[in-house]
């Protein structure tokens, strides 16, 4: 069974760009994102990792590491991140996993055999400080990702894991959040003593507490 919402995030040893590194204790007490992208010296792939380069700073502030993977040696990804530096103007500024024998692939189910079964799909793995899985999404691989919604994603599970509240359709940071069902009336009375905007008696907005 593939892995899903809440499971340990399997770990791993893996050669990167940045030398062998044993994923859970990389990630330590981070926030991590693992994404896969199918191939290198490939289009689609070139302009995620440069975005990805260039939100680094973004992730940084959410305290999240970032880690690739493709199933390419080392050599490789080191040749094409220069190709990514002169097209996207940054190179990749986190480790890429060399996944040549498909282990990581095949233990994360990156690999989709009515895709392709040479290549992974767009996986991306978001995974919190105890190692669990917080989100996945799959994409095609002629699709590439928009990574602002990652940010957005991570700022929604990152208030929701600290606060007892969920976020509404194309929520974004700063804006009001919905008090969670579990949250009685009485409850919601404590903690927000100056009340709530209620359009329906079960849906309940408050102005988003502070995310730490
Ligand atoms: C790409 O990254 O452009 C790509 C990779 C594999 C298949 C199609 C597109």
């Amino acid at each position: 069974m593939s892995l899903q919402l809440g499971d340990l995030a399997p770990d791993f040893t893996a050669q990167t760009t940045e030398g062998p590194i044993t994923f859970h204790a990389w990630l330590g007490n981070s926030w991590g994102v693992l994404f896969s992208h199918p191939k290198d010296f490939t289009p689609v792939c070139t302009t995620e990792l440069g975005e990805v380069a260039k939100l680094k700073p973004e992730f940084e502030k959410r305290g999240t590491k970032v880690i690739g993977l493709s199933v390419d040696p080392v050599a490789d990804h080191v040749a094409w991140s220069r190709d990514i530096a002169d097209v996207q103007g940054q190179a990749p500024n986190f480790p890429m996993i060399a996944d040549a024998d498909r282990r990581i692939s095949l233990l994360y189910g990156m690999i989709h055999p009515s895709a392709s079964d040479s290549m992974t799909v767009r996986s991306v793995f978001v995974i919190g400080p105890d190692k669990r899985i917080k989100l996945t999404l799959t994409y095609p691989a002629s699709t590439g990702r928009n990574f602002d919604e990652l940010l957005r994603v991570l700022d929604s599970l990152q208030l929701t894991a600290r606060h007892q509240v969920a976020t509404p359709a194309n929520w974004k940071a700063g804006q009001d959040v919905i008090i969670v069902p579990a949250v009685s009336d009485a409850d919601a009375r404590a903690r927000y003593p100056h009340g709530w905007r209620a359009p329906k008696p079960y849906l309940r907005f408050v102005p988003a507490p502070p995310a730490i």
